[in-house]
């Protein structure tokens, strides 16, 4: 297949309970893109944890397999990637900035400048900067700007919201990745990218909270005003609801994954009385007839606690649900649960949709629409949302030298504005 190789996007997404590889191609321009799906591999893999890399040689192994099947699902060879980061050693805070206007008008490098004096304070030992989003600016002690840009007035101050990153966590998934063969062109908040996939813009806009039910943890997300406002990642996830039946129902973890998968539901009134499930002889049990209420009980006991946490998240967070009228969108391979969006409804009191990467893509668009794919799909959308713009890098060739993000805050704070 002939796509030049800068119309090329590709991503990895580190998961707990699978790698996942993409590869597409920019679609349209600057003001119309969109992505075609070409390739994709999914691999299992329990090398990682909460986004921490636990077993590296495993992770390899994964990253390997699947970025090789998407390279053959697509026919082409890419070389560098978009690589997701999420977990617990993640980090926020809002920080200010200061600067006088030498001219009469506010102008984007005015903008850049104030930019730059908030993110240049120090992150902490082990922290680097990931993401600069700025909230709100104000002209002469006035707040209420998103956008002063031609604005008149003597001095900017910009309230800007920092998204940081533990540096040892992120060197080893470079590294990981890089052992597998390919580069690692930029790391992205994993629910930001998420968002590009699962969230319309106008619900970023009205205000709405991403709950991404992933293996390892549970990340929280709010939008409001087309931006990322909080962030969060719980460490209960859909690894506990498998580990509760392994409990509940004395049978392997193997066979718990299937049953949920297969028979599974969050919410136990939806479930008929009369149905029973086989589960098979293990553990020095014989097989044995189990209600399919029991297994919904079960399962729903822990998606409620998860999704509570995930509720106080919210309001801990200095929200509520009604200034967030979009309501909650859920994404990660739990949202494919029956019942999740009818749980999660009696827990948040608001309106509740499964997010399923759709809008603005071609190519193998069913190998993709599932809600566990958001972070993949919206790494990738990322990536073309930036080569669309003229500032991303594309998924240049093997052979090309790495291509790290080298870009100084002041472009950065441009591209993760959104
Ligand atoms: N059809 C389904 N019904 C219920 N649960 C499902 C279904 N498909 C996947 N899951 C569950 O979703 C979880 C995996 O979700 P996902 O693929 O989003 O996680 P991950 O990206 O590998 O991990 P993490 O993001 O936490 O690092 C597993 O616990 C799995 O059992
Ligand atoms: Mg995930």
């Amino acid at each position: 297949m002939s796509v030049p190789v800068q119309r090329l996007v590709a991503a990895v997404d580190l998961g707990g309970s699978k790698v996942t590889g993409l590869i597409g191609e920019v679609t349209g321009d600057a003001r119309s893109w969109g992505l075609r799906i070409l390739g994709i591999g999914i691999e299992e893999s329990a090398g990682i944890r909460r986004g921490a890399i636990r077993d590296f040689e495993e992770t390899v192994r994964a990253i390997t397999r699947a970025m090789k099947t998407a390279e053959q699902v697509a026919g082409l060879e890419v070389g560098t990637v978009y690589c997701g980061v999420s977990g617990v050693h993640i980090a926020e805070r809002i920080s200010h900035g200061v600067a006088s206007i030498p001219g009469s008008e506010i102008r984007t490098v005015d903008l850049a400048r104030v930019n730059d004096v908030a993110c240049a304070i120090s992150f902490g030992q082990d922290q680097e900067l990931l993401h600069a989003i700025p909230h709100d600016y104000r002209v002469d002690g006035q707040s209420g700007y998103a956008d002063p840009i031609g604005m008149t007035g003597e001095r900017v101050e910009a309230e800007v919201y920092l998204v940081t990153v533990r540096s040892s966590a992120i060197a080893h998934q470079r590294k990981a990745v890089e052992k597998a063969g390919w580069h690692v062109g930029e790391f992205v908040l994993e629910p930001l990218a998420a968002s590009l996939a699962v969230l319309t813009a106008e619900e970023r806009e009205a205000g709405a909270v991403l709950v991404e039910l992933g293996a390892g943890s549970t990340s929280v997300a709010i939008f409001q005003g087309g931006k990322l406002r909080h962030t969060a990642a719980l460490r209960f996830a859909g690894g506990h609801v498998t580990s509760d039946l392994v409990h509940g129902l004395q049978i392997t973890q193997a066979e718990a994954e299937r049953i949920k998968v297969a028979y599974g539901s969050a919410y136990e009134a939806m479930v008929p009385e009369v149905e029973v499930i086989e589960l098979p002889a293990a553990g020095g049990h014989p097989s044995r007839h189990t209600p399919r209420k029991l297994v919904a009980h079960i399962m729903g006991m822990r998606f409620q606690e998860v999704l509570e946490l995930a509720c106080d998240e919210v309001t801990r967070a200095g929200w509520g649900m009604t200034g967030l009228p979009a309501g909650v969108v859920l994404s990660g391979g739990g949202a494919a649960t029956p019942g999740i969006v009818e749980l999660t409804r009696d827990v948040f009191a608001a309106r509740v949709r499964v997010g399923v990467p759709a809008d603005g893509l071609r190519g193998l668009v069913d190998r993709v629409a599932a809600p566990g794919l958001a972070v993949p799909v919206g790494l990738a959308l990322w990536g073309a949302r930036q080569v669309a713009t003229g500032s991303g890098f594309g998924a240049a060739g093997k052979s090309s030298p790495a291509v790290e993000r080298v870009l100084a805050p002041v472009k950065r704070w441009l591209q993760d504005f959104f």
